[in-house]
């Protein structure tokens, strides 16, 4: 069987990557994630992105490059992550969040993310300006 999908959002912002602090479930509360969600039957990646972004956090999103590599989460579910552009709006923790934080590529490590987003937040981090 084909794992299901979960899609991130690595959200830059002024040479800044948006990171999200889980508020559920309790085993990955207080832990810090790039924002997203699962995949609906018939969405794309891109699709589905753009909708957990606007439940998640109020903003329009736009989709950029995939980052490459796949990441395996719970059983039968992998990570994929994209690049993402705010269109109109200012994150609010709406859902699943409750704190929300800019880090500049310096800070990275002052946050506690989720084991499995280690790889794409290192990624990420080489698309950042360096300071
Ligand atoms: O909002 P939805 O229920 O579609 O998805 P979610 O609960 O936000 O995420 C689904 C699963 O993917 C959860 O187990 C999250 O912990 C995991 N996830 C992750 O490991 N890293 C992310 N950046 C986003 C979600």
């Amino acid at each position: 069987m084909t794992d299901r999908v979960v899609v991130a959002g690595a959200v830059f912002d002024e040479g800044r990557l948006l990171a999200a602090r889980r508020s559920a479930p309790p085993e990955l509360a207080g832990r810090w994630e790039l924002p997203g969600g699962k995949l609906e039957p018939g969405e794309t990646a891109e699709q589905a992105l753009v909708r957990e972004l606007r439940e998640e956090l109020g903003v329009e999103a736009e989709p950029g490059e995939r980052i490459p590599g796949e990441w395996p989460l719970a059983p039968g579910y992998v990570l994929q992550v994209w690049t993402v552009r705010i269109v109109s709006g200012e994150p609010r923790p709406l859902e699943d969040h409750d704190e929300l934080r800019w880090l500049f590529r310096h800070e990275l490590d002052t946050v506690d993310w989720l084991d499995q987003d280690r790889p794409a937040v290192a990624e990420a981090a080489c698309r950042l300006p360096v300071g």
